[in-house]
């Protein structure tokens, strides 16, 4: 893999300011914005009201932990443009979350936003290692999702070529990425599982490609996912985050040269985290859930918006700006067995260190008797594995699981390509419950 640490005098100027620089920056913007969310937002006023707070009542960026948290909820009650703070005419472009339960959440863009958004998905390809004049393949889907689009304007903002793709149609993306050799693929970790395979079926080395970087998102993935992949396809493998309240990829991407979690681009989004259960502010370095009030959004501004994911906050490193780990998942796709909570990611972690497991795996949940079972269903490299060596490596897993997370699972291995690919986001768990 090349080095591909992107000069310094290309960063905005405020990636590498000092702290003391980016804290008044963010006091201004926020003092702004508060006032903007309470000004124009019939929920904001509404909410400060009830909660006794005014956007005056903030002197200091602490100051925001006496205003009210902002839930998806409060976005679904408000549908669909009921959180708007401009005019729907200065509203150039909304997105929607595809909301699996109930309405979808909306969220919209003035061009000024849409500008913002751009220079920030940019700056995160940029940090990827990513230079203007490079070619980006772009594998997230087009349409209300924010990844295509979002991935689309900040690449091409940067001074990319841009290959629009979007997700599907497998065997086609293989083709293009052989005929247009593009540097760049911007995907999730899940999808970029099934190119792997489809190059491997049309007798494609996925190592030999011109691809140099993936910027994978939208779902969590882990440590052992990146050097599978990094391995496999001889790039480097770089995270990027967002979500579409807050304004969807671009929100924190990590840096090529350190790769040592994602640095949020704090000038435009402040990070808290907060105790799930309480609400109350943690110090930074302490896991929790991951909130958000954006600085700078016209249309839409949110204000201490609750993602659900679950991480922390650590000072920065290549940059300025604070980094948040990996994301251990979403509080949705916890489960719970027998009191322990478990994240698909820490199976991910188990099953990737074997090496006769692919990096396909399925948590399904039953309920067979009164008390919930976990069946770990994952997929062997190699067909033609024994009985034998397969009961093992079972056995391995399952012991693994038990040691490190503190709960038995089933260990069930299926055989090569048998469970279903994703082509956005993978649903990892499988909740057999209800049925
Ligand atoms: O997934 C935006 C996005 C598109 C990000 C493409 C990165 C790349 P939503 O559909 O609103 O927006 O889903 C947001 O996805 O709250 C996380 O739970 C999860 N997520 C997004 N990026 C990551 C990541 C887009 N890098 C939700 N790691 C978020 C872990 C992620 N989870």
């Amino acid at each position: 893999m090349r080095d591909l640490t992107p000069p310094k005098d290309t960063l905005d100027p405020i990636e590498t300011a000092s702290i003391d620089e980016l804290r008044s920056l963010q006091l201004e913007r926020l003092r702004w914005s508060l006032g903007h969310a309470y000004a124009n937002v019939a929920h904001y006023r509404r909410a400060f009201d009830d909660a006794g707070v005014h956007p005056d009542d903030l002197r200091a960026l602490e100051d925001l932990a006496r205003f009210p948290f902002t839930a998806k909820q409060d976005l679904r009650d408000n549908y669909p443009f009921g959180m708007f703070a401009v005019p729907r005419e200065q509203v150039v472009r909304v997105h929607a979350s595809s909301g699996t339960t109930g309405k979808p959440t909306v969220v919209g863009y003035t061009q000024d936003d849409v500008d913002m958004w751009a220079s920030v998905v940019a700056r995160s390809i940029r940090a990827s290692g990513v230079r203007p004049g490079m070619t980006v393949h772009i594998a997230y889907g087009y349409g209300l999702f924010t990844g295509g689009l979002g991935a689309h304007y900040g690449a091409e903002r940067l001074g990319c070529t841009v290959i629009p793709v979007s997700g599907g149609q497998t065997d086609r993306q293989i083709q293009l990425i052989q005929d247009f050799a593009p540097d760049a693929i911007m995907v999730t970790p899940s999808y970029m599982l099934a190119l792997i395979d489809e190059m491997r079926a049309r007798g494609v080395d996925p190592s030999g490609t011109s691809l140099q970087v993936g910027i994978f998102g939208a779902e969590p993935w882990t440590q052992a996912m990146r050097e599978e992949v990094e391995a496999t396809c001889d790039m480097h493998a770089v995270d990027i985050y967002g979500l579409s309240e807050v304004i969807g990829p671009g929100v924190a991407n990590e840096c090529v040269e350190t790769k040592d979690g994602l640095h949020v681009w704090e000038d435009h989004f402040y990070p808290e985290i907060i105790d799930p259960v309480t609400g109350e502010v943690l110090p930074d370095g302490e896991e929790g859930e991951l909130v958000f009030t954006s600085l700078t959004k016209q249309a839409m501004p949110v204000v201490r918006y609750r993602t659900r994911d679950l991480t922390r906050l650590l000072p920065g490193t290549a940059r300025t700006m604070r980094r948040m780990e990996k994301v251990t998942g979403r509080s949705d796709d916890m489960m719970i067995l027998r009191g322990v909570n478990v994240f698909p990611t820490q199976i991910e972690e188990i099953v990737l260190e074997v090496g006769e497991l692919a990096p396909h795996f399925v948590c399904e949940l039953t309920r067979p008797a009164r008390l919930d079972e976990l069946t770990v269903k994952v997929e062997v490299r190699d067909g033609t594995l024994t009985d034998d060596r397969r009961a093992e490596v079972a056995a391995l897993v399952r012991r693994r699981i038990k040691d490190r997370i503190g709960i038995n699972a089933e260990v069930a291995l299926v055989e090569p390509m048998s469970l279903v690919r994703s082509v956005g986001k993978i649903k990892r768990v499988e909740d057999l419950r209800e049925r």
